[in-house]
């Protein structure tokens, strides 16, 4: 399945933000240490407003000691019909830096129990600072 990830960074609407980090430190994407938390909005197409799948739930950390990689886990919640009240788990290493980052699908509940896969992600769209999408190709099978 192929999704997008809606993202706000507007400072009143954010879809994420940074809880922790090392203190001093700024507490950006390439700081070790920083800890972020994220609610993102998931739709079926590109546009905003095109149909809504669900939400991307969970914690980002910066956990390369260059600030190269995040660390990512997540469940992803299915609110549409087809799959609505099942979630994807995802977890594993962003290369942010990197066009096509990959993680792992760990399993899934209710339509989705035993699942196992991967997930691809690419940034598509940024129209300007405080807003992107990305492509996020599901692929998994039930074992
Ligand atoms: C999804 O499930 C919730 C809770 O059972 C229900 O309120 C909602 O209407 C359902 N949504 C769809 C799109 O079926
Ligand atoms: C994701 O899926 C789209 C088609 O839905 C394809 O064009 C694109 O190349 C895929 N991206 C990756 C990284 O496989």
């Amino acid at each position: 399945m192929t999704l997008f990830i809606q993202e706000f960074r507007r400072a009143n609407a954010a879809s994420i933000v940074a809880v922790a980090g090392i203190p001093g430190k700024p507490r950006d994407f390439f700081q070790f240490g920083t800890v972020f938390v994220a609610d993102y909005l998931i739709t079926q197409g590109i546009q905003l407003n095109s149909q809504q799948v669900g939400r991307a739930q969970g914690f980002f950390a910066t956990s390369s000691l260059d600030g190269a990689n995040l660390q990512l886990l997540f469940s992803l919640g299915f609110t549409n019909k087809e799959y609505n009240g099942s979630t994807l788990e995802l977890q594993g290493t962003s290369v942010q830096l990197a066009k096509v980052r990959e993680i792992a699908v760990v399993s899934g509940t209710r339509k989705f129990r035993f699942v196992k896969g991967y997930a691809t992600l690419e940034t598509i769209q940024q129209p300007s600072m405080d807003y992107s999408v990305r492509r996020f190709n599901i692929t998994i099978r039930q074992c």
